[in-house]
């Protein structure tokens, strides 16, 4: 289980403080799939962030599984079985798509036909990508899907996936949210998944809105897309 207890997240730009989380409260019980979805900018790659480790909150703990993970680093947290996609993954020069998909799974020696697997899965043709650079040859998508079958491979109690559909085109699209689907059903895995994806939405036991640095209205798809379609939530706040 995840619990976000007060958490809030404040910067200083120029000596003037912004608020980018407030007071956000949040329990995710174990083998859920829930989807953060809302407006740009309204907190939801820094909530994903904070979790990870990859941000620290001003205020507020995040227990995983009854541990205090709020010190911890994205190595530690890690190990203890959180892990995150990018929105925007990094690229490593001089590894091969099987290394990182093999470092992911903790198998030294990971079968060529199981790598295959987790790449056919993100909507990769295997043979074409198994043995390519993880380089600036690679396109922002395929990057993309390449992470999440490091992900998969991991197979990591608590998956957080920022905007997965990124830069993926609609076939590959189709592919993946099938295959978390499937994950979901497969394994007990919690996941998070980050999307304004319809198709992806509906996969959801709950659909949390992100706007403005506050958890706006979760509840479940079925209740909550029909507001996301007729545009009455995430809307522009008026200034201040
Ligand atoms: N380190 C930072 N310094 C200043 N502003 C930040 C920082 N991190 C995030 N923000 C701002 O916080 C808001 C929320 O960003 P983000 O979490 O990326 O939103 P989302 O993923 O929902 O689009 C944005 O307005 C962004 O510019
Ligand atoms: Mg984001």
């Amino acid at each position: 289980m995840l619990e976000l207890r007060n958490i809030s997240y404040e910067v200083s730009d120029n000596g003037k403080k912004e608020l980018i989380l407030n007071n956000i409260n949040l329990t995710i019980e174990d083998g859920k799939l829930l989807v953060f979805t809302g407006p740009n900018g309204g907190g939801k790659t820094t909530l994903a962030k904070i979790i990870m480790g990859l941000v620290t909150p001003t205020s507020g703990r995040i227990i995983f599984d009854g541990v205090d993970v709020t010190d911890m680093d994205i190595t530690e947290r890690a190990r203890l079985g959180i892990s995150y996609g990018f929105q925007q993954p990094p690229r490593f020069k001089g590894i091969k798509v099987k290394d990182l998909i093999s470092i992911a799974s903790g198998k030294k020696l990971l079968s060529k036909k199981e790598a295959c697997s987790y790449l056919t899965a993100v909507g990769l043709c295997a043979n074409d990508y198994i043995n390519r650079d993880v380089d600036t040859s690679l396109s922002g998508g395929e990057v993309k899907r390449i992470e999440i079958a490091t992900i998969l491979a991991r197979g990591a109690k608590l998956m957080i996936l920022d905007e997965p559909e990124a830069g993926i085109d609609l076939w590959s699209f189709t592919k993946l949210t099938e295959t978390f689907r499937e994950v979901h059903e497969k394994t007990e895995s919690t996941m998070i998944i980050i999307s304004h994806q319809e198709r992806i939405i509906r996969l959801a036991d709950e659909v949390i809105i992100v706007g403005g640095g506050n958890i706006q209205k979760s509840g479940a798809a079925e209740e909550i897309l029909p507001e996301i379609l007729s545009g009455t939530t995430g809307a522009c706040p008026i200034m201040k």
